[in-house]
């Protein structure tokens, strides 16, 4: 599904960029430091590390590898066991830093393969069939080197706590996560992407103050729950907010003053009926997504804002004044992309929006929908058109 996709290239487009600088820093020593001996091995990770601190422990243990798995010479620290139809997970030696154990049938997280593994960086443990109940409790927690740990597309039905402080990626996607303990975020202050689409969180998940403490969080994805309101007490460091296929009808006025540096909002596929006129006024936003919901008035555009998707909503006009109420050529809007199909408009939109939005390459119109009276069918527009404009010298 094309809204599936958008939303999947976005989320690598944002590990990649928040999280390429790590790899590429860690990697490039990396290099330089084994350039004669080891080839260049590309992990099918971004937070590979640095191989000198581990030398001696390297030669040490290198042969040691649970027998149902695969450690590659060239990868020492590296345990590859997924594919095989595990249903338990193996011990795990104590010099393995990156384990692999997606596409298996393991049903348990015991302590007993993790009793040495502390040194682990991180865990693919997603594609499995773990349910909360089977986690045996602080099992993750003990590991305290642990930056990332993939548990999407399991039978989860809470949110996995405790987890150790350590902790920098976790995702959860595509579990039944219904319960967030209480306090089983606020420990973690290194957290800077948090996946939790497709779960089960309604409201009740968030209340009490416990995403406001995850200090680093960048990215918080939330789309494809049963949520009714925006989530309270979001951080101050969040650039991205995707809370797509919702059930949310409103912002509450000044509800971004708390996140100021935010980059991009996703809520297409929700029922938002009105938004504030003021609320976007965001001096980093750059996209905002609020396709297929049920607005009928348009708010004030951020001079930062380059992508806005407004496509199947109820818009009859669009009044391109309140969207951009003075014109600054020393400081022009940078919108450059409009999408407006799937509305109720009547007809092109005002010249003036190229006035307003001097970068403007594509301001899509495509197909409105048929306006229906209760007698007959009265002035039906269908207008395509696509407005290209040559970029700005
Ligand atoms: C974990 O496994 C999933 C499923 O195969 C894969 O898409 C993902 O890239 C893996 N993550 C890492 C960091 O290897
Ligand atoms: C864990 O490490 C200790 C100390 O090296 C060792 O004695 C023990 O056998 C290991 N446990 C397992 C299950 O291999
Ligand atoms: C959190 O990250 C910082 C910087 O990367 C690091 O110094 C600190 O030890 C981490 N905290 C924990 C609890 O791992
Ligand atoms: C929207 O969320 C529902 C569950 O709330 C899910 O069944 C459905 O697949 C999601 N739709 C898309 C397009 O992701
Ligand atoms: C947007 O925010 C800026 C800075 O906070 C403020 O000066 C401006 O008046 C706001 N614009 C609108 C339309 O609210
Ligand atoms: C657009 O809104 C402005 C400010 O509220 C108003 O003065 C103007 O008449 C409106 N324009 C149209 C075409 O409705």
């Amino acid at each position: 599904m094309g809204f599936l996709t958008q939303i999947s290239i976005l989320m690598l487009f944002f590990v990649v960029k928040v999280l390429g600088q790590d790899y590429e820093d860690d990697y490039h020593e990396y290099e330089e430091e084994y350039e004669e001996e080891s080839p260049v091995v590309h992990l099918p990770t971004f937070s590979f590390m640095r191989i000198a601190e581990y030398g001696e422990i390297y030669h040490a243990y290198s042969y040691e590898c649970a027998s149902e798995c695969f450690c590659p010479s060239t990868i020492p620290f590296a345990m590859y066991c997924d594919n095989r139809k595990l249903k338990v997970i193996p011990y795990i030696p104590a010099h393995i830093r990156f384990l692999y154990l997606q596409f298996n049938e393991i049903e348990a997280v015991t302590s007993k393969s993790f009793v040495n593994a502390t040194g682990l960086r991180e865990i693919n443990l997603s594609y499995n069939k773990i349910r909360s109940s089977q986690i045996d409790r602080g099992v993750f927690a003990k590991l305290n080197n642990l930056k990332a740990l993939h548990l999407q597309y399991n039978k989860l039905e809470e949110f996995p706590s405790p987890l150790p402080k350590s902790l920098e990626r976790l995702i959860l996607g595509f579990n039944k996560i219904s319960k967030i303990p209480g306090d089983a975020l606020a420990n973690l202050v290194n957290v800077t992407m948090l996946d939790l689409c497709n779960n089960e969180l309604t409201d009740s998940a968030f209340k009490g103050r416990v995403l406001g403490k995850m200090k680093r969080l960048m990215q918080i994805n939330l789309c494809s729950n049963k949520l009714k309101a925006m989530p309270s007490d979001l951080p101050t460091s969040l650039l991205y907010l995707s809370l797509e296929n919702n059930s949310i009808s409103s912002i509450p006025e000044g509800y971004f003053t708390k996140t100021p540096k935010l980059t991009a909002l996703r809520m297409s596929h929700n029922i938002l009926q009105e938004v504030p006129y003021n609320v976007f006024n965001l001096s980093s936003l750059i996209e905002l997504n609020l396709g297929n919901n049920r607005l009928t008035r348009i708010f004030y555009v951020s001079r930062s804002l380059e992508h806005l998707y407004l496509q199947n909503n109820d818009f009859e006009s669009m009044n391109i004044t309140l969207m951009c109420p003075t014109i600054n050529p020393i400081n022009p809007n940078q919108l450059t992309y409009l999408r407006i199909d799937q509305n109720k408009l009547k007809g092109p939109l005002s010249t003036y929006a190229y006035l307003c939005f001097p970068r403007i390459q594509s301001i899509y119109y495509g197909e409105q929908k048929k306006v229906q009276t209760e007698v007959t069918v009265t002035e039906v527009y269908t207008i395509h058109e696509v407005a290209v404009f040559p970029e700005e010298e």
